[in-house]
C-alpha cells in the first residue's frame, strides 16, 4: 500500500488492487476503497462475477485514514439516517449538502466513477457549457429511441416524471435545468462502488435512486437531488448447463444487473437455450423488470420472469453484500422476487432458470373499419377474439395487440405480433380457426403474415417492434383482467363494453393476451397475485396537447386514473395492475400492485430498510414519503420528505 496525498489535502491510503490480493502491486496505486474477495462458489451455487469480488469491507474502511470515515461506514439496523430540515432528504443548496470537497473525495474512493448530471438535452441550450447544435440534433432526432436514454446515466424514458425541465428544442427562449434528474450518478462496475454509494447516501441523508435503463412507466429511476446508482454497465452473463444450487438443479443463466433483453436472447440463441425476458428490446431483464414480476412472450408456458430466479447477489440498505436464496433468507428472497425494484436492496446479479430451445410461429395482421366493415362488424370481430382468450393462453401462446380509434366512427385492430410458442404454422392456424372463421363470416378482410422460426431469438427479433419512448404528452394506465371475467357471460359482456368505451373515447388499447401461472418447482414469491389468474394485461394511455398547462395536465391525469381506468376496475375490483407498466395515480396502489402481499412486504421493508434509504413512487412503503413537486404534477422534481 502506498500513501497518496490527495488534491484535497487528505491523506488517503491507497489500496493496491489485484485479483488475488497477493499478486505484485499494480504499477499505478488506486485510491479507490475496495478489496478483492476470492471468487469461489457462493451459497448461490455459482461463482461471483469479477465485479462482485471487488468489495468494500470493514477492513478497507478501517484503512482509510479520513477524518470523515463515518460518511462511508456501514449501517446498523437502527434508524441511522440523518434527515435534513423538515424531515426531508438533504437537497442541493441545503447547508447539509455535501461540499465539493466531499464529492471529490467520494469520487476518488469510487475510482473516478462519479458523474455530475448534465441533462441529456443540455446540448440544445446556449447557457449550458455543453451547448452544441450538432449534438442537439442527434439528441432531438433520437429522443424517442430507447437506446439513447438507456445509455445516459440519468435520463429516463418518461420525461413527465422528471419534470420536463430539459427537453430537446430549437427554441432559444426555453430553459434547461437538472430538474427531477438525480444530481449525480455513480457509473458502477464493482460491488464496492455500490456499497460506498449506499453508505454515503444513507450517512449523508441523501436521496438515493437506482437507474438501470430508465424504462419504468412511472419514472421510478429518477429523483431530484438524488445520488443515482447506474447499473447499466454490469453486463456479465454466464450460462451453467448443470447448475446445482439451493432447491434447483438444471440449466441457469447468471446475469449482471445491467443485462438487457436483446443481450440475453443473443446469448441464448448462441448456446441453444430459451430465457424468460421481456418483449421490449432494451428492457433491463435483471433489474426493475424482473424485480417487479416481468411478463414475457414465454409467460404462458413458464410464468413470470421472477419465477425463474433461484438466487441473487444483493447490496442491502446497510451497505452489506449478501447472497439471497430460499435457504439463506426466505423472507428477503420472497420480497425481492416481485416486491419491486429499488425497494429492498440493489441486486448485482440474478441466477435464473432457463429452458430448452423452442420453435415459435409469429403472425402479424390487421383489420379496420371501412369498405364492407361497419363499426358493428369491426367490434364483432374484436369480440370474437376476446372470446378466445382462455383457449389461446392455455395453449401457451402470448399475443400483443392494439385496438384504437382512428377518427369518427373508424377503428383499427393490429396484431403486433401473435407469438405462438411451440406451435407450427399449421398448429397456429388450427388455434386461430374459430376466430378467423368468424372474421370470414363477418366479411372482415385480414391477411396474416405468418412465419415459423426454430428458435426464440429469431421469432422475437422479427416479431416485436422497437417501441417509441419519451413522449412528453402522454401517461399510461393498466389492468390485469382475471380469468373470472371470461367465466360469466354477463361479466364478459361488461368487460368487452368497458374496453370498447375506453377505445371509443380515444384511448388506445395495447394489450397482452397471456397467462402467468407460477412456474412448477419455483418457491412462492411476492409477484402481484393478480398475475396468477390473468388472461389479459391491458394498457391504455391518455394524452394532452403540447401547450397544456400543468393544471390541465393534472386534471387530465386525475380523470384518466379515476374515470377512464375506473371503468376497467369496475369489472374486476379485486384484481390488480402491473406495477412496472402502471398508472402513477392508481388509487389504493397497495392493493392494485401488490394485492394480499402488501402487509408482509411492508413489514419486510421496515426490517431490511429501516431508515427508508430506498424510495420509489408507488413502491412498498412509499406512502410514508412525499415528493414536494415543483409543478404540482406527480413527478420526481422536488424534495423527498417524510409525511
Ligand atoms: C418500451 C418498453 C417495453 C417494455 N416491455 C416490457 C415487457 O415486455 N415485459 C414487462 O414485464 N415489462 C416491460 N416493460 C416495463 C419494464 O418492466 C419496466 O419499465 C421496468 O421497470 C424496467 O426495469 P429496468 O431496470 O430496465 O428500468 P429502470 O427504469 O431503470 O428501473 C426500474 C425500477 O427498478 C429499480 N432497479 C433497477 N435495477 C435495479 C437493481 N439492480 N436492483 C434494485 N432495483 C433496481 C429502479 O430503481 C426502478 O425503481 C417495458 C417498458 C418499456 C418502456
Ligand atoms: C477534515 O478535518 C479538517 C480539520 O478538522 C477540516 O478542515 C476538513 O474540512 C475536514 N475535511 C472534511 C472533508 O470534512
Ligand atoms: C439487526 O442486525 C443483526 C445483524 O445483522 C441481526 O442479528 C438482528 O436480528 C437485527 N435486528 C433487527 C431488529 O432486525
Ligand atoms: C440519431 O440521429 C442521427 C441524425 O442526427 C441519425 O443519423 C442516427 O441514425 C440516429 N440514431 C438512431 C439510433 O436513431
Ligand atoms: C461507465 O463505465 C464504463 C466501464 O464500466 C465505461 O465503459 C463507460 O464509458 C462509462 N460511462 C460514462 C458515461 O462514464
Ligand atoms: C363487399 O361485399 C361485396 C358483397 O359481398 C363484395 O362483392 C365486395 O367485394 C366487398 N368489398 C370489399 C372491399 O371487400
Ligand atoms: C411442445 O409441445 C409438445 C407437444 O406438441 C410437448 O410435448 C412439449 O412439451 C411442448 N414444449 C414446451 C416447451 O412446452
Ligand atoms: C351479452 O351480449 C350479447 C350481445 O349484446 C347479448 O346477446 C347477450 O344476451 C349478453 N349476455 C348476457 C348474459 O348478458
Ligand atoms: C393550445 O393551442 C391550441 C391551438 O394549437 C389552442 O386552441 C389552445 O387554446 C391552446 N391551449 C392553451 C392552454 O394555450
Amino acid at each position: 500500500m502506498a500513501p497518496l496525498l490527495s488534491s484535497t489535502g487528505l491523506l488517503l491510503t491507497a489500496l493496491t488492487l489485484s485479483a488475488s490480493c497477493q499478486a505484485a502491486p499494480s504499477a499505478t496505486p488506486v485510491a479507490a476503497a475496495v478489496t478483492a474477495i476470492p471468487s469461489s462458489k457462493t451459497s448461490a451455487g455459482a461463482p461471483l462475477f469479477h465485479s462482485e469480488t471487488l468489495q468494500l469491507t470493514d477492513g478497507v474502511l478501517s484503512k482509510l485514514q479520513l477524518n470523515n470515515t463515518r460518511l462511508f461506514a456501514f449501517g446498523n439496523n437502527a434508524s441511522d439516517l440523518s434527515l435534513g430540515k423538515d424531515s426531508c432528504k438533504v437537497f442541493p443548496g441545503d447547508a447539509a449538502w455535501p461540499s465539493s470537497t466531499t464529492w471529490s473525495l467520494f469520487d476518488r474512493l469510487l475510482d473516478g466513477a462519479l458523474i455530475k448530471t448534465v441533462p441529456l438535452a443540455a446540448s440544445c441550450y446556449s447557457d449550458w457549457p455543453q451547448y452544441d447544435s450538432d449534438k442537439c440534433k442527434v439528441v432531438s432526432d433520437n429522443w424517442t429511441v430507447s437506446y439513447l436514454h438507456a445509455a445516459d446515466p440519468a435520463s429516463i424514458m418518461w420525461p413527465l416524471y422528471e419534470g420536463r425541465t430539459c427537453l430537446p428544442t430549437d427554441d432559444s427562449s426555453e430553459t434547461c435545468t437538472v430538474g427531477g434528474y438525480s444530481s449525480y450518478a455513480v457509473n458502477v462496475s464493482t460491488v464496492a462502488q455500490i456499497q460506498l454509494a449506499i453508505n454515503f447516501a444513507r450517512n449523508a441523508g441523501l436521496r438515493l435512486v437506482v437507474k438501470n435503463t430508465g424504462h419504468d412507466f412511472n419514472g421510478k429511476s429518477t429523483g431530484a437531488g438524488a445520488l443515482g446508482i447506474w447499473t447499466h454497465h454490469l453486463k456479465d452473463m454466464e450460462y451453467y448447463e448443470d447448475y446445482q444450487g439451493p432447491g434447483y438443479r438444471g440449466p441457469v443463466v447468471k446475469m449482471g444487473a445491467g443485462v438487457q433483453a436483446s443481450e440475453i436472447y443473443t446469448l441464448a440463441k448462441k448456446l441453444g437455450f430459451t430465457a424468460v425476458g421481456g418483449e421490449g428490446k432494451t428492457v433491463g431483464v435483471a433489474g426493475g423488470y424482473v424485480l417487479g414480476g416481468g411478463h414475457s412472450p414465454m409467460s404462458s408456458i413458464y410464468g413470470l420472469a421472477v419465477d425463474q430466479v433461484v438466487a441473487m447477489e444483493v447490496v442491502l440498505a446497510n451497505g452489506r453484500f449478501v447472497t439471497v436464496t430460499e435457504e439463506s433468507d426466505a423472507d428477503l428472497f420472497w420480497a425481492l422476487r416481485g416486491g419491486g425494484g429499488g425497494t429492498y436492496g440493489i441486486v448485482t446479479s440474478v441466477i435464473s432458470r432457463v429452458h430448452p430451445k423452442v420453435g415459435v410461429t409469429v403472425s402479424t395482421f390487421n383489420f379496420a373499419t371501412g369498405g364492407n366493415v361497419t363499426v358493428d362488424k369491426f367490434w364483432a370481430g374484436v369480440r370474437a377474439y376476446l372470446d378466445r382468450f382462455p383457449d389461446n393462453a392455455d395453449a401457451g401462446t402470448y399475443a400483443y395487440f392494439w385496438v384504437m380509434s382512428t377518427g369518427a366512427n373508424s377503428f383499427s385492430f393490429l396484431m403486433n405480433p401473435y407469438f405462438a410458442v411451440n406451435h407450427t404454422v399449421a398448429q397456429f392456424n388450427t388455434l386461430m380457426k374459430p376466430w378467423f372463421d368468424e372474421l370470414d363470416r363477418l366479411g372482415i378482410p385480414y391477411t396474416p403474415k405468418t412465419t415459423y422460426y426454430d428458435n426464440y431469438y429469431d421469432a422475437w427479433d422479427a416479431g416485436f417492434p422497437l417501441e417509441t419512448v419519451a413522449s412528453t404528452v402522454m401517461a399510461t394506465g393498466s389492468r390485469l383482467f382475471p380469468r373470472a371475467n371470461w367465466e360469466d357471460a354477463s361479466l364478459l359482456n361488461q368487460t368487452f363494453d368497458a374496453l370498447k368505451t375506453t377505445i371509443t373515447a380515444g384511448h388506445p388499447l395495447l394489450a397482452f393476451n397471456m397467462k402467468a401461472d407460477l412456474l412448477e418447482g419455483s418457491p412462492e414469491n411476492s409477484a402481484n397475485p393478480a398475475f396468477r389468474n390473468t388472461l389479459m394485461h391491458a394498457i391504455t394511455s391518455t394524452s394532452w396537447s403540447a401547450n397544456a398547462t400543468n393544471t390541465q395536465i393534472r386534471d387530465e391525469l386525475e380523470t384518466f386514473a379515476n374515470d377512464v381506468l375506473g371503468v376497467w376496475r369496475k369489472t374486476c375490483p379485486e384484481a390488480g395492475a402491473y406495477m412496472s407498466e402502471a398508472n402513477i395515480l392508481e388509487p389504493d396502489f397497495q392493493q392494485a400492485f401488490y394485492g394480499s402481499n402488501y402487509d408482509r412486504l411492508y413489514k419486510l421493508k421496515q426490517r431490511y430498510d429501516p431508515t427508508g434509504l430506498f424510495y420509489t413512487p408507488t413502491g412498498v412503503g412509499s406512502e410514508d414519503w412525499t415528493v414536494k413537486s415543483q409543478d404540482n404534477l406527480p413527478d420526481q422534481n422536488g424534495r423527498l420528505c417524510r409525511v
